[in-house]
């Protein structure tokens, strides 16, 4: 890499960490990569761009929200991100007993926590996830998930 490129990175790397504001380091927390993806139901794939994301999660916590039923602890949601056909990241939220209890009242999404996993199962320690937090917080309403409303529509075919 060139040095005008890196610094432009440098840059992007630290104006986004003044960005986030009040809580700036990386962390690791209790979410864990999972170990049976391939049993996950995919209900549901969006695309933008040159993105694509497979949206995946339990047996258990589809049976649940079809049922109207609040999503079990033990349950996780996987959005599995790729770039131009490539395996690009994980994104995990996993529902615990007491996870909430880790955060305070202005970061917490109930019993959720979130992490960024790379294609190798390590945590990317660049990102901080209060900023998930905070952008899923707008989704209480619906247990803090965004794609919630398509697992009832899901009949077999991941929902577009
Ligand atoms: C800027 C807002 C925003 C941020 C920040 C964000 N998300 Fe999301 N997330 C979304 C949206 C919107 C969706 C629905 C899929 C889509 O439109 O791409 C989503 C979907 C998901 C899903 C699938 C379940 C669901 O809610 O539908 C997971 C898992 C997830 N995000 C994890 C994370 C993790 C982990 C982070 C942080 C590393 C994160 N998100 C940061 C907006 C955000």
């Amino acid at each position: 890499m060139n040095f005008a490129k890196s610094f432009a990175l440098a840059t992007l790397v630290t104006g986004s960490v003044f960005a986030v504001g009040w809580q700036v380091h990386a962390e690791t927390n209790r979410v864990k990569f999972p170990e049976n993806l391939d049993q996950l139901v995919h209900y549901t794939t969006v695309r933008r761009g040159n993105v694509t994301e497979h949206i995946m999660t339990t047996p258990e916590s589809m049976e649940a929200i079809k049922s109207g039923l609040p999503v079990p602890a033990g349950t996780y949601f996987v959005l599995v991100d790729h770039r131009d056909g490539e395996l690009y990241r994980y994104f995990v939220m996993e529902k615990g007993e007491g996870f909430g209890a880790d955060y305070d009242e202005r970061r917490r999404t109930a019993d959720w926590q979130f992490q960024w996993f790379w294609p190798d199962k390590t945590v990317n320690m660049n990102e901080n996830t209060a900023r998930c937090q905070s952008c899923h917080r707008s989704q209480q309403d619906s247990d803090y998930l965004y794609t919630a409303d398509r697992i009832p529509e899901f009949t077999g075919t991941p929902v577009e």
